[in-house]
């Protein structure tokens, strides 16, 4: 296959950006997307040019560290599919994509395609502790957990953190994030003793942060990598009201 890329390129955060076209020549289908950008890199260097800089750790769909911007679509055009999942037999020989960072103000451009997430990990941090003693497994086996539940915190601890949802709302909200934060633990026994100090907390960071807010748009849950239900917003919505109510009592 022949691609042709328009690529976000940006030396550093305070730097002018702008979209540079490049050729990714002769790429077998079965080359994963960031497998493909290797191969523009080696070229890249190869000619004593800089590689385009992009954020990549597991390749695999885990880390929640890849993240591109594919022709407008956050992790591109793959439903339930993280960028590094994707793979090129998804497109046609002769397309041209457009390759941007996540665009949101709370995730500032670093270099290229790379953004800063740290204010997701300021959120988790807000969050705090669990103090439930849990033990080791054999332990926590003995903690019973009704499986409707047990299966709901699964879905919501699929969460990897990547930040798709707020790259894909138009309001940069991170609700369908915290919501999947606060609905695995919300959801299950040890979580319970600070449920709503946590889901005060973190909403509080996510505002100071600078987050839009949610106007249930639905496209977090369209282009987030794991399907994470905007259902779980609404648990968040539920579990915030109610935090309200006990005024402050678990501060
Ligand atoms: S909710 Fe989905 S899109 Fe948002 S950070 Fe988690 S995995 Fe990524
Ligand atoms: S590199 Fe880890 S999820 Fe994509």
């Amino acid at each position: 296959m022949n691609i042709s890329l328009r690529v976000w390129r940006q030396p550093g955060p305070r730097a002018a950006g702008r979209l540079v076209s490049y050729q990714a020549r002769d790429i077998s289908p079965d080359l994963s997307f960031l497998e493909m950008l290797d191969v523009v890199n080696e070229d890249l260097i190869a000619r004593s040019e800089e590689p385009i800089a992009f954020a990549h750790d597991c390749r695999e769909g885990i880390c929640g560290t890849c993240g591109i911007v594919i022709n407008g679509q956050p992790h591109g055009p793959g439903r339930g599919t993280a960028t590094c999942q994707l793979h090129m037999r998804h497109f046609r020989d002769g397309d041209t994509l457009t390759l941007e960072p996540w665009r949101a103000r709370t995730f500032p451009v670093i270099r290229d395609l790379v953004v800063d997430r740290s204010a997701f990990d300021r959120i988790i941090q807000a969050g705090g502790y669990i103090d439930a003693p849990i033990g080791a497994a054999p332990d926590a086996n003995t903690i019973l957990v009704p499986k409707t539940d047990a299966d709901l915190a699964m879905d919501a601890a699929q969460c990897i953190g990547c930040g798709a949802c707020v790259a894909a709302c138009p309001n940069a909200s991170a609700m369908l994030f915290v919501a999947a934060k606060v609905g695995h633990l919300g959801l299950l026994p040890h979580g319970q003793p600070e449920r709503y100090r946590r889901v005060r907390h973190m909403v509080a960071r996510m505002d100071q942060e600078g987050f839009g807010s949610c106007t249930n748009y639905g496209e977090c849950e369209a282009q987030c990598p794991k399907e994470i239900s905007i259902a779980f917003i609404a648990r968040l919505n539920r579990d915030f009201a109610a935090a309200g109510f006990r005024n402050g009592k678990d501060a």
